[in-house]
């Protein structure tokens, strides 16, 4: 009995046939939108942690956690002055997944230079602009970790993240 439903042979006829007649009048392959835990969104919620309070912080001095998980190392610093994105009582702490967009080293937090810096391909990512690359093998910025201040405890809270932790497909595991 032959089925109402496009065979495997006849679909996968037409799919090349529209691939074809798109290559050759020049129209565009429409490609599939992005899904949300494509882009490391999700509608899952975070957890919400205390990671250290405001008074303890030292100028940049990195302190280490994970967040959302025990997978994914993270660095939080208060950078001394007001940055975007900053949180605190002075909008200057921020925090960052610590592993490379490359192909997921850890990065090392240079002082000096205000930068995280990869061993493995020598990507540096800069701490004072939202995790930008700045130079290197990597094509990704380093995903932002949401913080947010509570005033009432003085505890700075890891909240969020912004960006796709390397290797995962979403943040939430
Ligand atoms: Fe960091 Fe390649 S893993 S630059």
């Amino acid at each position: 009995m032959i089925s109402k439903a496009v065979s495997r042979r006849r679909f996968i006829k037409i799919s090349g046939t529209t691939a074809c007649a798109s290559i050759a009048t020049g129209l565009p392959i429409v490609h599939a939108t992005p899904t949300k835990a494509q882009i490391g969104c999700t509608t899952l919620p975070y957890p919400s942690i205390i990671v250290t309070q405001a008074s303890q912080l030292k100028d940049n001095t990195p302190v280490t956690f994970t967040f959302p998980d025990q997978f994914s190392p993270c660095v939080l610093i208060k950078m001394g002055h007001r940055i975007p994105g900053g949180v605190g009582p002075q909008n200057d702490i921020v925090a960052f997944n610590s592993l490379c967009t490359h192909q997921g080293c850890p990065l090392a937090y240079d002082k000096e230079a205000r930068v995280f810096k990869c061993g493995c391909h020598f990507t540096t990512f800069d701490a004072e602009k939202g995790g930008q690359m700045i130079c290197g093998q990597a094509t990704e910025n380093l995903p932002q970790i949401v913080l947010e201040y509570i005033p009432k405890d003085d505890s700075i809270r890891a909240v969020a993240v912004q960006g796709l932790i390397y290797g995962r497909q979403a943040n939430l595991l």
